[in-house]
């Protein structure tokens, strides 16, 4: 039986291959193999084409998978073999399936394009395959929170191009990998920024190898293991170094005199360890604000000097670290004080609290000390601790902090200027009272910068920044709501910070929201104000009501009925299926020429109408909002024609496009732009408002971007100046924008002209890709696209393309390096006969300080100023154009790469691009995809 619906399966395969479904074969096939594994996948995973049909969660390119982001829906089953057919997937998170099982699959090794590996909170097990280290390509390795057991494969050192690795709280064990000239190890990951290893069973010693001078390691997560042996001194010298958790292991000897050098660290957990010795010197930490280095058998010694030196710290935790002599009263000026944890110590004396302490103070915890006296209490607000001291032994002292007390800090969002509207069986009253289905799930804070839970001001923040990077993903979010209700206990780890998610504008998400919201919080694209939020996971909860989208097409009823029928219906009803295909493309070709007849018979009418949101206007209306065209009104020109600035009788600025009589090809580019810009929506690409096509004019109608061209800015003509990280996140917009079209967009679009004139920055300095006259949609049906006529602008033009016609999105990819080497140094890419690509080629060296490249950058830049991840930005570039168009990497990878240099220079790259730190206290002026939508 089982054989013979495997033969049916084959046949529909091959007559399918016959009927040419825009989805790839095998691609389809490895589908299907994962959907037999699966229960819960989506509704609608029927018919044969999972990329022309639009599967959920199925991202394709061209004809090929390309992504499976399938996060919290609930998915049972467990990894099957034949998925790694899948030889063009970049993408695959899987995340929060908690009825995900069983092991990963040795052939995982195959899929070798694989960007992001991310398996985070699902219940998989059995040991990490060795094959992951063929992976080259890896990016993002994420496998926290499931139940992976023996050893670090060693083969993960292979993964050079690796940024995250996170394998928190699962059940590994054995020692940590390093190479040794014949098997590999960590310490090969040199593009490394994060380790996260803590809570499983590692043993062993920490290895010195593991570290060296030339790591960005950022964050190095070790906690909650059976490490034994010393601190290496060699972590003393990951200058990047932010975070370290090393507590709750056996680990002994003393702390390295070179910790001293780690002057970028914020947080340091040292605690629950055998380590001697003095107490660690940690006079030139100047950032460090959370340190707990308690239960350690340090010698016995004095309050420290360099206690009210750390202006920075807001949490000193020294619970039994032999601390004897008075207590250090000096503490109390540090500015940003909140909370001081020094029990089970030896100090003496009295304790003077008196008035000079931060107001932000809410925790003195002395308890087991020998303290006598107490004065200036009543200066002080927060919670005293002192039980278990001489002065509570008095008889008949029953002072409040004498009694041991719980501190019980919580949180819940609060309701946003509304009443509360009962809400029907279990949907849940939002911020803004509206009833919904949130996705729920809950935050894990491995670090934070700050210990006064009770704080609100902290979970605004965390809330806002959020909403910004829901917001700049442009996914359907309303509003989150966050609970603290756990009081901090030692046994939770981490503090939990329950999260609810609310759909915008319908009360439930469908499938791709959820999928997109889970990745973004389990890829880690979400990322909090790093100067408050440490490391953090997320876990989310199944997600039951997701709105389900249409349902099963004809032609793929007929496909489930194929399937369990017999040899002669098959071929019968697949006859049908092929009529039913070609009348389908046959209609698609129909929709597709409608618009423009619509768009021809209504500039005959001179009515508006509207074209797929975009507005039709008469000329006579044109000529009236820019005062007829009028010289004064002109904003540029080219070679197209002029721009002319007009404003609307609402008010609203608008930018318009009038093309030269000349330049008109029979309206082609014209037609394409329309096309093309009614269909995306993102905020790093320009606006279409609408468009004229009446009495021989061609006239485009823009939103106005206030502050013009990046080519202006650069040429000093606009008068704005970029610093380097202001060029940063244009490098970024631009980037985003240009990722949007090549993945998101359907079908994909190649600009074919990207170059500092068509990036426009609005009055936030935010880049808008624009100008799409010659872009081209990559129609599946084409294959590779092979272009009669090669268009674009010298200097930008990708060679590859030029010489063989062959258009690929590496061909943008190309442009973009250029224009981030016209970012540096602020030269056209062709000046004088040179070509700033081969220039900067020959002249690069890396041994040397800028990679040599002093005579290039625009002084403008900021020059003198620490330019924090020039070279990584240089690297980019260069690797972006690259002669094989293969070796350049995808824009989606760009992104990522850019929000890490970003990072690195300690900015979130979510923030307002105006400010060059990260303020969240800005105000998000950005434009919003969604009208009405509440934090615009
Ligand atoms: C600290 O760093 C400086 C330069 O980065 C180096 O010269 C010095 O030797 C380091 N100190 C220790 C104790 O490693
Ligand atoms: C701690 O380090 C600082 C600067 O590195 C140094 O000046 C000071 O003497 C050290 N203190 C102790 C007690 O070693
Ligand atoms: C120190 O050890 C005690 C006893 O094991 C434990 O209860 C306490 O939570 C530890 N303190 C810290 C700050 O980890
Ligand atoms: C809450 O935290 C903020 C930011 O650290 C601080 O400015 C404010 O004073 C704190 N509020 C209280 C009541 O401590
Ligand atoms: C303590 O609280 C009282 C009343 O709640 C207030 O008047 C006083 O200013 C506070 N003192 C300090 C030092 O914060
Ligand atoms: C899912 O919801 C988003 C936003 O609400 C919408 O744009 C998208 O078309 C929906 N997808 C499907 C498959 O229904």
């Amino acid at each position: 039986m089982v054989q013979r619906s495997q033969l049916f399966l084959l046949l529909v395969f091959i007559i399918f291959s016959a009927i040419a479904a825009e989805t790839e074969n095998q691609d389809y096939v490895a589908l299907l193999s994962l959907k037999s594994m699966w229960q819960n996948t989506p509704p609608n995973w029927v018919g044969p084409d999972p990329c022309g049909k639009g599967w959920e969660g199925i991202g394709c390119t061209n004809s090929r998978v390309t992504s499976i982001m399938l996060s919290s829906i609930g998915l049972t089953g467990s990894l099957s073999g034949d998925f790694v057919m899948l030889s063009e997937l970049k993408t695959l998170d899987l995340s929060y399936n908690k009825g995900l099982t069983g092991p990963i699959p040795r052939s995982i090794g195959n899929l070798k394009k694989l960007l992001n590996l991310i398996l985070v909170g699902c219940s998989f097990s059995g040991p990490i395959p060795d094959t992951i280290g063929s992976l080259r390509q890896l990016l993002y390795l994420s496998l926290n929170s499931n139940q992976f057991s023996g050893q670090i494969p060693p083969s993960i050192g292979n993964l050079s191009s690796l940024l995250w690795l996170d394998l928190t709280d699962n059940q590994l064990n054995g020692p940590i990998p390093i190479s040794d000239g014949i098997t590999c190890g960590l310490d090969m990951l040199l593009n490394a920024r994060h380790f996260h290893l803590g809570q499983n069973n590692l043993s062993g010693t920490i290895p010195p190898q593991l570290f060296n001078s030339e790591m960005p390691l950022i964050h190095v997560l070790l906690d909650g293991n059976q490490l034994t042996g010393s601190i290496p001194s060699t972590l003393g010298l990951v200058q990047a170094l932010e975070v370290l958790r090393i507590d709750g292991n056996a680990l002994s000897g003393p702390v390295p005199s070179n910790f001293n050098n780690l002057t970028n660290l914020i947080q340091m957990f040292l605690s629950n360890n055998k380590l001697t010795g003095p107490l660690p010197n940690l006079t030139s930490m100047n950032l460090l604000s959370y340190v707990d280095i308690s239960n350690n058998t340090f010698d016995g010694s004095d309050a420290p000097p360099w206690f009210p030196t750390l202006q920075s710290l807001t949490t000193l935790i020294m619970e039994n670290t032999q601390l004897q002599g008075q207590f250090p009263v000096a503490l109390f000026s540090l500015p940003l004080l909140q909370t001081v944890v020094l029990k089970k110590n030896k100090l003496n004396g009295s304790l003077v609290i008196g008035t000079t302490h931060s107001n932000q103070l809410k925790l003195i915890d002395l308890q087991f000390n020998f303290i006598h006296h107490l004065d200036g209490k009543e200066a002080y607000n927060g919670t005293l601790k002192l039980e278990d001291n001489p002065i509570c032994e008095v008889t008949g002292n029953l002072s409040s902090y004498c009694t041991v007390s719980l501190s019980n800090a919580s949180y819940l969002t609060q309701k946003i200027d509304c009443e509360s509207v009962p809400c029907s069986s279990d949907q849940i009253s939002s911020p803004y009272c509206r009833c919904a289905y949130p996705y729920t799930g809950t935050l894990f804070f491995q670090t934070l910068s700050f210990s006064d839970l009770g704080n609100n001001t902290y979970y605004n923040i965390l809330e806002k920044s959020l909403m910004d990077s829901f917001h700049s993903h442009q996914l359907p979010v309303d509003s989150v709501s966050l609970t603290l209700s756990n009081p901090i206990t030692a046994s939770s780890k981490y503090l939990e910070v329950k999260l609810k998610v609310f759909p915008y504008g319908q009360v439930s998400f469908n499938l791709t929201g959820i999928s997109s919201i889970g990745f973004m919080l389990s890829n880690q694209t979400f990322k909090p104000p790093p100067q408050l939020f440490g490391p953090f996971y997320f876990i989310g909860d199944k997600y039951e009501k997701y709105t389900e989208s249409k349902k099963s097409s004809r032609s793929s009823i007929v496909i489930e009925v194929v399937v369990g029928g017999s040899i002669l219906l098959l071929v019968i009803l697949l006859a049908g299926v092929y009529v039913l295909h070609t009348k389908k493309r046959a209609k698609r070709a129909i929709e597709h020429t409608s618009h423009f007849s619509q768009l021809d018979q209504s500039s005959r009418g001179g009515s508006v109408i509207k074209v797929k949101g975009v507005g039709w206007f008469s000329l006579k209306e044109l000529e009236k909002y820019t005062k007829h065209f009028s010289v004064a009104n002109e904003i540029g020109s080219g070679g197209y024609g002029k721009v002319y600035q007009g404003s609307l009788p609402t008010g609203q600025l608008i930018a318009i496009k009038r093309a030269k009589k000349e330049s008109m090809q029979e309206g082609l580019e014209f037609k394409t732009e329309i096309e093309l810009l009614s269909r995306v929506h993102h905020k790093n690409l320009v606006i279409l408002l609408g468009f004229c096509f009446e009495k021989g004019e061609q006239i485009l109608v823009y939103e106005y971007v206030s502050n013009g061209s990046l080519k202006d800015s650069l040429s000093g003509k606009s008068g704005i100046r970029l610093d380097w990280m202001r060029r940063l996140r244009v490098a970024l917009g631009a980037a985003r924008g240009l990722a949007y079209l090549h993945e998101f967009a359907n079908p994909p679009i190649i600009h074919r002209d990207i170059k500092s004139n068509n990036i426009l920055l609005d009055e936030s300095l935010n880049a808008k890709v624009s100008d799409f006259g010659i872009s081209k949609p990559i129609d599946d049906s084409e294959g590779s696209h092979v272009v009669t006529q090669v268009k674009g602008t010298m200097g930008y033009m990708d060679p590859e393309y030029y010489m063989t016609h062959k258009l690929t999105e590496k061909s943008d990819v190309y442009s973009f390096g250029v224009l981030m080497l016209e970012l540096l140094t602020a030269r056209k890419p062709i000046e004088h006969g040179k070509y700033i690509v081969r220039e900067v080629q020959e002249t690069m060296d890396k041994t040397k300080d800028l990679y040599n490249l002093h005579e290039f950058l625009d002084p403008a830049i900021g020059l003198g100023t620490t330019m924090k991840g020039l070279k990584k930005f240089v690297d980019l570039a260069m690797r972006c154009v690259k002669d094989p168009g293969f070796d350049r990497p995808m824009m989606v990878e760009v992104v990522k790469e850019i929000e890490n240099i970003l990072e690195l220079a300690g900015v979130n790259p979510d923030a307002n691009s105006t400010s060059t730190s990260a303020s969240y206290e800005e105000t998000n002026k950005g434009s919003s995809p969604y009208p009405g939508y509440p934090y615009s």
